[in-house]
């Protein structure tokens, strides 16, 4: 039975998003906070045969929940982290966020987009921030897509600088910082919507041992909030401080170690 009304959720869901968005559906069962199906990725090159990154993952993540990616590179842990925070299209399959598809039935782009803006944190091997722009601004441009309003926005950005000890640094340029302070404005850019996920492309990557573990500390620690965090990432110590670990091989995820579901403590 249980397995019928969750196909049945799972389809309504799919062809009636409109459904799911006004939480009709939410009580019909349990849902995680981010939910791959069957994510199939193909690459296609002219001339070339599909390159089959992706071949039909799934897994979810509940919220508060801290989940590493490994596997050995060119494996498709970017192209799946992309997938899963709407910056790249699925082959086939979808990913639903609080239930609300990310791909699939009428206005999901614009649906992705709002689900991307006030929803998902992410943060990135290099740090992706604006080089003309001060720390500050770099922190508060989240706020500024118009899908999400952030009241007192300079104040928020400048308490997040706080929270990750860049206060006495507020008025510098990302070039003026170290590979750990950039990496903390990412984090705090991160947090400034309030997100419920964040999406994590090797944060640890470009760091010494300690910085990564300091980055890994304020990640699980910064926010007011218990967040949930999918983190790709080659460090093993960076996996072990995750609940679960699971391993992308030959375009299939595969669990490592943990229990699935397991939410740390409040
Ligand atoms: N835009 C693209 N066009 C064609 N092939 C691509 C494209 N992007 C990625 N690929 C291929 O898809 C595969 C997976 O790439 P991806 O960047 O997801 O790997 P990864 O697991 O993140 O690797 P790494 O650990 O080195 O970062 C690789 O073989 C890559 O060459
Ligand atoms: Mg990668």
């Amino acid at each position: 039975m249980t397995w019928i009304v969750r196909r049945l959720s799972s389809r309504v869901q799919r062809d009636f998003p409109c459904a799911a968005e006004r939480g009709l559906w939410y009580n019909v069962r349990r849902m995680e906070l981010l939910e791959a199906h069957s994510i199939v990725k193909e690459y296609r090159l002219p001339g070339q045969k599909p390159i089959r990154v992706l071949d039909g993952v799934s897994f979810s993540v509940a919220a508060g929940e801290h989940v590493a990616i490994v596997g050995r590179s060119g494996a498709g842990k970017t192209t799946l982290l992309n997938i899963l925070g709407g910056l790249d299209r699925p082959t086939d399959g979808d990913v639903t966020l609080n239930g609300e598809s990310m791909f699939r039935g009428l206005g999901a782009a614009r649906r992705r987009n709002r689900l991307r803006a006030t929803a998902i944190g992410f943060i990135f091997q290099s740090y992706h921030l604006l080089p003309e722009l001060d720390i500050v601004e770099n922190v508060l441009l989240p706020s500024m897509t118009g899908f999400a309003a952030v009241s007192g926005a300079r104040a928020r950005a400048r308490d997040l600088l706080g929270k990750v000890g860049l206060s006495g640094r507020l008025d510098h340029l990302p070039a003026e910082l170290s590979g750990g302070e950039q990496q903390r404005v990412a984090l705090a850019r991160a947090l400034m919507c309030r997100p419920k996920l964040i999406l994590a492309d090797e944060p640890t990557g470009n760091l010494d041992r300690l910085t990564g573990a300091e980055i890994m500390r304020l990640l699980f620690e910064a926010n007011d909030e218990p967040l949930a965090v999918a983190m790709v990432t080659h460090s093993a110590e960076a996996a072990a401080m995750c609940d679960r670990t699971l391993t992308l091989e030959k375009g299939t995820l595969q669990v490592l170690s943990g229990v699935q579901g397991k939410t740390p403590p409040v």
